[in-house]
């Protein structure tokens, strides 16, 4: 549906890598944005807004700063793994679920929302009961939380990002606003030795030698604009997997070491 009046796309992690290449990009497009980081932004094309999105408290209060009328919201803003358990649940899912909950009555028809999950959630339906129960954990009950993820928070988070995108994706169909995720494999971004730190130097060394290089923000950035655009207007409550082929190189992989041990 054309619009004949533009709202602002809400862009969050808007500071840094993947972030900041989408608001970059989007604002060549021609996009309104509001940016939200807990990191400032100089020189960004919009309305900015500092907030902590890892607290309800700093979520209604970035809310509290919205336009009135939005035309989607990019749900960017993670952590890694090194962070503490409950930073990882707070940004990774919690903020991802509570600001979309938020923002969902402002998103006008033929609006969307895009999620930025992971390649890692892979197979996270063989999990479904569970991510369901994490997606759904109430900040009080964080404990429970803690036994479903055990040492692996920052994959169950994005394991859990995949469900709220089909959650949302589900209960609004029909009412014209799409929901989305896409899920890059390495990129190119400071969070990369995080990961290293977290999944190991040689695991992830060797998916960018394999590759014949990492994942740029770019290579993320051009699917999300085509997400949030008219081009991408039957495209609902689904992934879109962006690692330049490494899970399927790592299922054939794991397919023919078990053919070999059959
Ligand atoms: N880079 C990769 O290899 C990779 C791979 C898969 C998925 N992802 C996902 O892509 C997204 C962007 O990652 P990136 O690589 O650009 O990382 P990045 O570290 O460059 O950017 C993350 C941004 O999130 C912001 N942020 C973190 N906690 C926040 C909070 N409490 N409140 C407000 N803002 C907060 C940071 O300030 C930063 O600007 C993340 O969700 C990440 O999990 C990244």
């Amino acid at each position: 549906m054309l619009k004949t009046q533009p709202n602002p796309l809400v862009i969050t992690g808007a500071a840094s890598g993947i972030g900041a290449d989408t608001w970059r990009r989007l604002s060549s497009a021609g996009h309104e944005l509001v940016g939200v980081d807990r990191t400032p932004v100089e020189d960004f094309a919009g309305q900015f807004i500092v907030g902590d999105l890892s607290t309800a408290e700093g979520i209604a209060a970035v809310v509290e700063q919205l336009p009135e009328q939005l035309d989607g919201l990019v749900n960017i803003a993670g952590v890694p793994g090194t962070a503490p358990v409950e930073t990882v649940l707070a940004v990774n899912v919690f903020a991802v679920r509570d600001l979309t909950s938020a923002c969902l009555p402002r998103i006008t028809d033929g609006g969307c929302v895009v999620n930025l999950s992971s390649s890692v959630a892979d197979g996270w339906l063989d999990h479904a009961t569970a991510v369901r129960q994490l997606a759904f954990c109430s900040r009080g009950d964080l404990q429970q939380a803690r036994e479903l993820v055990e040492d692996a928070a920052y994959l169950w988070s994005k394991r859990a990002v995949r469900l709220l995108t089909e959650h949302f994706a589900a209960q609004l169909v029909g009412r014209r606003v799409r929901v989305t995720s896409v899920s890059p494999g390495p990129v190119q971004t400071p969070i990369l030795d995080d990961f290293r730190r977290d999944h190991g130097q040689d695991k992830v060394n060797g998916a960018g030698e394999l590759l014949g290089r990492f994942g740029s923000p770019e290579d993320i950035s051009a699917v999300v604009e085509f997400l949030v655009s008219e081009q991408g207007c039957w495209v609902n409550g689904t992934d879109i997997r962006v690692d330049g082929g490494l899970a399927a190189w790592r299922n054939e992989q794991a397919a023919r070491v078990a053919e070999e041990q059959a």
